[in-house]
């Protein structure tokens, strides 16, 4: 065993207590009654930092929550990575859903069940325990190293966005790598190649000045809740086809081999996610593998409904004001700016007479295609496969990480995403949880990663 090997193994119990205590900060960051905690959360991983060896550990101030970033750029001559990672977490409703308290730590079978305990905490520690071990066994790390972590990631990332935008020198890197994605199954290693962009939207449908008895003003009044379902219907049909004109216009085919591989789909993933879902059948453009629409089309969810009258027992009101959460997941030809404007106008078109429609743009970000033809991808394919035993694949994910994109963008590097979490770990659903050996490989793995790049 060589001795980063001896250090992990023996400091496994310590980097679980740590990932612990900083899950149970309940840094929500959509919630303003939580922005203390956010806070929290973000000077307990500055502590972490600073007690690693980092050189210049700060705590960001910013219009929202913190940014921590730190610093440790000895490694003269050799490669700078900017690592990236986020300490908010999403909120824990429903919480009578949780089998243990969301906010408190729980080992079961193998797994660690909190809040955070993937997304991202989890996976941001096990890079800082990577970090750790290596300057622990070594005195030093084999690159230089960046972190730049946000606490609000899961509210739309605003605060992160104007930091790299307007202070992009000092973030200046060879490659930055996220620990924030997954891997289809805990044997078969992967990297992300792609990420979806996304527009995040409230539609409100305005009726009658107020609530209104139902048998006087029914047969005259509009409805906004009914003016809402027409408009959610209009907008994608059955078969799952989006219905906003120009949506899918610039949207380029896929390479070959991509194609090729979702239509095999060799590790019979689309059936494992159905099992996964509790569902009969799969959804959605029939025209289209499922492999292709989970990471690579245009989608449209309703995300929630609210108005009139969901108490007990019934009463007889036609609401006012009816809205609805939309968002759309746009791959990587798709700009967020540019697609709103036809959603908007989309969501107007399909308004019944009698209404009055408006739609918020509440965030965005965009997609991302990786550029596999880099030393950072050669350096993480080859620490996945030591610690996997095999050749990682490569995937696209349908979710979304803003700045990945950003960092394509203004930095102009290659970005890595090599995360570890798994298709079950309930990320922001109840019961979220981190599988304790994809914590430690991922330990092992990164700390690879990083001595690959040197
Ligand atoms: N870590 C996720 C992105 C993700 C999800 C990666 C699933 C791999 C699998 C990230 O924290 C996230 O939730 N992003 C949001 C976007 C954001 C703008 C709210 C998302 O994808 O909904
Ligand atoms: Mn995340
Ligand atoms: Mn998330």
């Amino acid at each position: 065993m060589t001795q980063l090997e001896t250090y992990i193994t023996e400091h496994e119990e310590r980097f679980l207590d740590e990932l612990k205590g900083w899950l149970r900060i309940p840094s929500i960051s959509t919630l303003p009654e939580h922005a203390g905690d956010v806070r929290a959360a973000a000077e307990y991983a500055a502590r972490d930092l600073q007690s690693i060896g980092f050189d210049k550990v700060e705590v960001i101030a910013t219009q929202g929550h913190p940014l921590v970033y730190g610093e440790w750029l000895n490694a003269t001559g050799k490669p700078t990575v900017l690592i990236y990672g986020h300490y908010d977490v999403q909120p824990v409703d429903p919480v009578e859903l949780w089998d243990t308290p969301p906010f408190e730590p729980t080992i079961r079978n193998g797994n660690i069940y909190c809040r955070g305990a993937c997304d991202d905490k989890g996976q941001t520690m096990l890079v800082f325990k990577a970090l750790e071990s290596l300057m622990a066994v070594d005195g030093k790390l084999p690159v230089n190293v960046k972190v730049l972590i946000e606490g609000e990631e899961e509210a739309g990332g605003e605060s992160i966005e104007h930091y790299v935008r307007t202070t992009p020198e000092p973030l200046g890197c060879d490659a930055a790598f996220i620990c924030d994605t997954h891997m289809p199954g805990p044997e078969t290693p992967a990297l992300i190649t792609g990420l979806r962009g996304i527009i995040y939207t409230e539609v409100e449908v305005q009726g009658a000045r107020r609530d209104l008895h139902s048998g006087t003003y029914g047969g005259i009044a509009p409805n906004p809740l009914h003016a809402l379902a027409i408009i959610i219907s209009k907008l994608k049909d059955e078969q799952g086809h989006i219905h906003i004109p120009g949506l899918y216009d610039k949207l380029r085919p896929a390479a070959q081999v991509e194609r090729d591989f979702w239509e095999k789909d060799p590790l019979n993933f689309a059936e494992a996610l159905r099992e996964e879902m509790g569902v009969s059948q799969l959804v959605g453009e029939a025209e289209h593998p499922p492999l292709e629409r989970i990471s690579a089309r245009p989608t449209l969810e309703v995300h929630g409904i609210s108005g009139g009258f969901i108490g007990e027992g019934a009463k007889t009101v036609i609401p006012a004001v009816a809205k609805a959460k939309i968002s759309l997941r746009l791959p990587p030809d798709l700009i967020s700016k540019e697609i709103f404007p036809l959603f908007e106008k989309a969501v107007h078109n399909a308004a019944p007479e009698g209404v009055k429609v408006t739609v918020q743009n509440l965030h965005g970000g965009e997609g991302l295609v990786v550029d596999l033809d880099n030393p950072a991808m050669v350096a993480a394919t080859q620490a996945l496969k030591e610690t996997y035993g095999k050749e990682p694949i490569y995937l696209r994910e349908g979710g979304s990480i803003p700045v990945a994109a950003l960092f394509n963008e203004i930095l102009h590097v290659p970005v890595v995403l090599m995360g570890f979490g798994l298709p079950d770990d309930n990320l922001h659903a109840p019961n979220e949880k981190y599988s304790l050996a994809q914590f430690y490989r991922g330990i092992r793995t990164v700390a690879r990663f990083l001595q690959n790049l040197a």
